[in-house]
């Protein structure tokens, strides 16, 4: 069965998954809305199915085109009213991480999901990557459950768009990109954060400041108002006792040209070591286990288009609506690594530990 898909947003991460859900056999991607002129191919010819008709009101496009899925990526402060919509419009639910800015507008969505019996996939693409399922499954093994984690995050800044850099907008700096991280820790430590603490602040990136994203097309911007951080350090204290740590610095000029890249990291309590760095070398060694450098299959699941996992997590959404079955990365996943990033920025603000 081909699915009628719509995408709504279509900046860097839309127009990825607008191109993405096109080059699938099953999939019609037969609207697409922005505001702005389109980020996506004008001409037919550059799309399998046919150029997607273009809108700038989402609630018209639903209103028109009554899709059967719709991909929300627009600014974080908007999931909710763009998901209300799409789901009051009887739409299964592709929508971008992070669930949204807040605890209770995330239950909002995950309740109006159920209750219109509507799936909801979250763009956690790392859920979808042959690379993290790898360390996931070698945390699960018995006897070498893995008891602290670490993840450093050392990046060039988000793209000079100010809504980046708004703590009401995107619930803050770690809410907008960690909770891919924290995603991580749960799924490879498999159990429930209970505590987080985190101290953080802006070492560089600050109202009025001068902002040059090295993979953002527009030109270098002065963003007036910053009020999000630019750097942290966030434990995770879990309920099995393990514990995570995240470093995260938002000001590598121009980007992180450290050797091993994002660094992933795992112990286990038998001894056994785990290390995942820039997404594509993981390294696995302990008692009795030589340390070896594991051969994954990288393309496997982004089909050379880009993020790891980014394919396949197209492909398993349009296998959920065959099925009618569970996303992976499902609301209830959304919302845990949320729950953590939100309680990291709040650490923050008051400066002491949050129990979940
Ligand atoms: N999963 C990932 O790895 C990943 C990566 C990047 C971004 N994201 C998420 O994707 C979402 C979008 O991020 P981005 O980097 O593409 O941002 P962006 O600023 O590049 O794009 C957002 C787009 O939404 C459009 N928009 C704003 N209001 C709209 C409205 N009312 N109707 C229709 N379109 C509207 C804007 O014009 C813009 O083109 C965010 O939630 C972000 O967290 C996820």
């Amino acid at each position: 069965m081909v699915h009628r898909l719509a995408v709504i947003g279509l900046g860097d991460m839309g127009s990825a998954h607008a191109r993405g859900f096109d080059q699938l056999e099953n999939c019609h991607v037969v609207a697409t809305v922005d505001l702005n002129p389109s980020g996506v191919p004008q001409h037919a010819t550059e799309w399998r199915h046919g150029l997607p008709r273009h809108y700038t009101n989402y609630r018209e496009m639903l209103e028109r085109e009554k899709p059967e899925a719709v991909v929300v990526a627009v600014p974080d402060l908007l999931h909710r009213e763009v998901s209300e919509a799409v789901l009051h419009a009887g739409c299964d639910l592709l929508l971008e991480k992070p669930v949204a800015t807040t605890l209770a507008d995330t239950d909002a969505i995950i309740a109006l999901a159920a209750e219109k019996n509507k799936l909801l996939q979250i763009g956690l693409v790392y859920r979808y990557s042959n690379f993290y399922r790898r360390m996931a499954e070698l945390g699960a093994q018995p006897g070498h459950e893995v008891t602290l984690m670490w993840c450093k995050e050392l990046r060039q800044p988000f793209p000079q768009r100010p809504w980046f850099y708004s703590q009401h907008a995107t619930g803050g700096t770690i809410v907008e990109k960690d909770c891919h991280h924290f995603d991580i820790f749960n799924w490879v430590i498999g159990s429930r954060a209970v505590r987080v603490f985190a101290t953080g602040g802006q070492h560089r990136w600050k109202s009025g400041s001068e902002i040059a994203c090295n993979y953002c097309p527009d030109p270098p911007r002065v963003i007036e108002q910053i009020d999000t951080v630019d750097h942290a350090l966030v434990t995770v204290d879990y309920e099995n006792g393990a514990r995570a740590c995240l470093i995260l610095c938002m000001y590598l000029t121009p980007q992180n040209v450290m050797p091993e890249g994002l660094e992933i990291g795992a112990i286990a309590r038998s001894g056994r070591q785990i290390c995942a760095y820039g997404d594509s070398r993981m390294g696995v060694g302990g008692i009795g286990e030589p340390f070896t450098w594991e051969t994954i299959d990288m393309k496997g699941d982004n089909d050379g288009l880009g993020h790891i996992g980014c394919q396949e997590q197209r492909r398993d959404f349009l296998r959920c609506l065959d099925e009618r079955r569970t996303p992976l990365a499902d609301g209830k996943v959304g919302r845990d690594s949320l729950a953590i990033a939100l309680a990291a920025e709040q650490s923050i603000r008051e400066m002491r530990p949050i129990d979940l």
